[in-house]
């Protein structure tokens, strides 16, 4: 047994929980549009020939903002391809993915899905190929109401109303040799100052994300991030960061402590934004985007796909990195949205890569059904729960080495509290052999409105997966909990299982002391 103490202060905020915390990714990339969003001729498409029944998925998942269309696949995009009548748009190499682009989804049919499923589009502009003329006329295209050109052929094109797209990523993961277009790190700063500073002409309203390092293993990281922000902190709004996890040679603590690894990547460059800003003086803020994370088994890509696929034929809407998640990965998702949600004072929006299909929390087969994967629940739980404000917690809980990260805390927590008084601790346990007790102390009179845990299904293991036929891994009530009010405190104990993540919701009462689960 695991002992923790985990002491909330409600009235000491970290920051307001970011509504763009929860975003997700769609790229032109394998069946994530393409068999994916979209496909014509299933029994659940709609008349505009998207599925509804994945688009129900998104909906429960609660993805408030989207980033589209890349990815690797912006840098070689031409955003022109994908609009006007269908049976005209050109069929295109996409080189970033060695695949044939159809252009049947684009701009237009986005935005459509976009506003069907409640989302706010973000947008990525090609500084791969591509520069500072062509992003700033996608711009017109999509925002300008009327009278030019470019907007004029927006509305022939059947949308009358401006997209309005507010959110815009300057390129993607410049700083990677295996990007389209590559640049080193002056380069592109010039290039994505010089872009921020036309688009910013064209529409004050427009926020922009310059493009950090791929990961925090690149060798340029640090040098990278200084060297842009230099060119450009006084044009964007966020840096990217971008952050795959995985399990490597069967080292699972290290995995599981993921969000210990997240915590300090977003120290770091934190510390780098902070120390550009004094260096030019600048008071405004600039917010991280994590605008792709996920746990991704990226070392069986790199190492028995990536090859065949990059010099095979070009397929249409091949399947691509279709990572079938586990119960422990899901587990790491819940403890890197505990971190996200941690680090939300600094962190300005985050997305879940990608949406469906392609390292997913949503799965579909043509003409088959649409499943949620093992990480859809901590997602979904956490969208609809980490409400209001982040508030300060105190957690004392034993250690525990891994190789990765030295000594890592086993238990960690982070906590939220909304506007009606309601609060959410998420909590996660990473031991692989221990329950977890914890004891939580927070003010006020609190009843326990909800409890539930993501852990080994009975029957199976840590590496269970849900698949089209069978869905075992989902969550269930966690009735492990004892609460006490007493002195204006309550306190709960709360027993975690082995590799689990959990949600509680408290909500305020005035009724008497009472002990809702024994
Ligand atoms: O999400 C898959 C790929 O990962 C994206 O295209 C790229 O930006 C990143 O390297």
């Amino acid at each position: 047994m695991i002992p923790a103490d985990l002491r909330v202060h409600l009235g000491e905020t970290v920051a307001a929980v970011p509504p763009r915390l929860f975003g997700g990714f769609v790229e032109h990339m394998g069946r994530c549009v393409y068999q994916g969003i979209y496909e014509p001729g299933h029994p659940a498409a709609d008349a505009g020939g998207f599925r509804s029944d994945v688009l129900a998925l998104v909906r429960e998942l609660g993805v408030t903002v989207v980033r589209y269309p890349g990815g690797n696949f912006v840098s070689g995009y031409r955003w022109e391809d994908g609009v006007g009548p269908r049976e005209q748009r050109p069929v295109r190499l996409d080189a970033a993915w060695h695949s044939t682009e159809t252009n049947q989804v684009g701009l237009h049919e986005f935005a459509d899905w976009a506003a069907k499923a409640g989302l706010e589009v973000m947008q990525a502009v090609n500084l791969g190929t591509r520069g500072i003329e062509e992003a700033g006329d996608l711009l017109e295209y999509s925002n300008h109401p009327g009278g030019t050109e470019l907007s004029d052929r927006r509305r022939a094109n059947g949308a009358e109303e401006p997209f309005g797209i507010t959110l815009w990523c300057l390129g993607n993961e410049m700083d990677g040799p295996w990007q389209i277009g590559h640049k080193n790190a002056d380069e592109y700063g010039r290039l994505a100052a010089e872009t921020a500073r036309y688009m910013k002409f064209l529409d004050h309203r427009v926020e922009l994300v310059v493009a950090g390092s791929s990961n925090m293993e690149m060798p340029t990281f640090g040098e990278w991030e200084r060297t842009v922000l230099r060119h450009t902190a006084d044009q964007v709004d966020h840096i990217s960061v971008h952050a795959y996890y995985e399990e490597t040679d069967g080292d699972v603590a290290s995995f599981l402590a993921s969000g210990v690894g997240l915590d300090r990547y977003l120290a770091t460059v934190a510390g780098i934004i902070d120390e550009v800003r004094a260096e030019l003086g600048l008071s405004r803020p600039i917010g991280i985007s994590v605008d792709e994370w996920n746990v991704w088994y990226q070392t069986d890509w790199n190492e028995n796909h990536k090859d065949a696929v990059l010099s095979g034929d070009w397929p249409e809407s091949p399947r691509l990195i279709e990572d079938a998640y586990t119960v422990t990965d899901a587990v790491v998702v819940g403890s890197l949205l505990i971190s996200l949600l941690r680090n939300s004072d600094r962190v300005s929006m985050a997305n879940l890569a990608q949406l469906v299909n392609v390292i997913a929390p949503i799965r579909c087969e043509p003409d088959g059904p649409a499943w949620r994967q093992t990480t859809f629940f901590p997602f979904a739980l956490t969208s609809a729960r980490a409400r209001g404000r982040v508030v300060r917690t105190e957690l004392k809980t034993p250690t525990a080495p891994t190789a990765r990260y030295g000594e890592v805390d086993l238990v960690d927590s982070v906590a939220t509290i909304a506007d009606d008084g309601s609060v959410s601790l998420f909590v996660v346990n990473r031991s692989t052999a221990d329950e977890a007790s914890v004891s939580v102390e927070l003010a006020g009179d609190l009843i326990v409105a909800d409890a539930q845990t993501l852990t080994v299904p009975p029957g199976g293991d840590r590496f269970t997966r849900n698949t089209q036929d069978a869905q075992p891994v989902a969550p269930v009530v966690l009735d492990a909990v004892a609460r006490e009010v007493a002195d204006g405190l309550t306190r709960l104990r709360i027993s975690l299982p082995p590799i689990s993540w959990s949600v509680l919701t408290l909500r305020p009462t005035t009724a008497p002391q009472e002990a809702l689960r024994a």
